[in-house]
């Protein structure tokens, strides 16, 4: 008999994994639906990068299966379950790591890319004016070539997730929903470690948007960081200008 189904992806990395879902597949729509919808497309590009981050960060300080180090796994395991010899993970399992961390790390460099971008009408990323013209419509062809390969990854991802339904019998989308599989007690997690997660996603956030602008107001001294949460359409700061700035009395 299954052992009855206890907790084991925390609640912050099930509404990670949704929201991701839902930014990626919102930053496709709105870019579709045309120029108009650009701000919408960079907000849910933001979204993606502040997401991406948390992740990054709660892999190595969330719970026990969201940890990178309790999945991630070298060649010799990854084999040994491809031959079907390894025993069955209550997280990701060895392959399923490797995809986890093609997509955190390809989400992040196309957003990152998108920053830079332009779409050569009125359109641009908020960095696009650290960069020039040519260098920026690189940028954005690269931000297009990794959006297909990216969606290649996600066809693959679902088809992976349809394919351990079907061939194994296991339902792998009830759990990132529930956050409960049917495993031993020992291998479940006592709390998702909500407030934890709350801070760390305002604290990331809370960056984006200090680094927007924090000269403005004619600070006496001041560090510009990347202005990152600030759709702008005119390309940013212009190019030549030193990035960092101080403003000494
Ligand atoms: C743009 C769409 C999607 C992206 C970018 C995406 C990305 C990811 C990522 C990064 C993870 C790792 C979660 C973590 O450890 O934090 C994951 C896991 C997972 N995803 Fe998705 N996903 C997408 C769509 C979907 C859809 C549509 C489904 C439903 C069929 C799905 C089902 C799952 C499941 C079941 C897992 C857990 C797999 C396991 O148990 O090892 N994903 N996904
Ligand atoms: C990870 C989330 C993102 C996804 C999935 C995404 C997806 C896309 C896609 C599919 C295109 C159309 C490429 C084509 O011409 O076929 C595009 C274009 C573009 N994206 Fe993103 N993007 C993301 C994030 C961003 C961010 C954060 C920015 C900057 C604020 C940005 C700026 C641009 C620009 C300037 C273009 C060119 C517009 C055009 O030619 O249509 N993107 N993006």
């Amino acid at each position: 008999m299954l052992p009855s189904p206890r907790l084991v992806w925390d609640l912050p990395v099930r509404l990670f994994h949704w929201l991701l879902a839902a930014s990626v597949v919102g930053a496709f729509v709105t870019n579709k639906l045309g120029v108009a919808w650009f701000s919408w497309h960079a907000w849910f590009g933001y979204a993606v990068i502040v997401l991406v981050s948390f992740r990054l960060v709660w892999g190595v300080v969330g719970t026990r299966h969201a940890r990178f180090a309790s999945f991630v796994r070298g060649p010799a395991a990854i084999l040994a379950y491809l031959r079907g010899g390894a025993p069955a993970t209550p997280g990701h399992n060895p392959l399923g790591a490797l995809m986890v961390l093609a997509l955190l790390a390809g989400l992040l460099t196309l957003a990152a890319l998108g920053l830079f971008g332009n779409d050569d009408i009125i359109n641009t990323g908020p960095l696009a004016g650290y960069v020039g013209k040519e260098t920026s419509l690189l940028l954005t062809s690269y931000h297009r070539r990794l959006f297909y390969g990216i969606a290649a990854a996600v066809a693959v991802h679902v088809l992976a997730v349809l394919a351990h339904r079907v061939v194994k019998g296991e339902n792998l989308v009830l759990p990132m929903i529930t956050g409960r599989k049917p495993v031993a007690d020992a291998d479940t997690i006592p709390s998702s470690r909500p407030w934890l997660a709350l801070t760390l996603v305002l604290v990331l956030a809370g960056a984006l948007v200090l680094g927007a602008d924090p000269c403005a107001g004619g600070r006496r001294r001041c560090l510009r960081l990347i202005p990152l949460l600030r759709p702008n359409k005119k390309g940013g700061r212009p190019a030549g200008r030193p990035l960092i700035v101080f403003r000494p009395g």
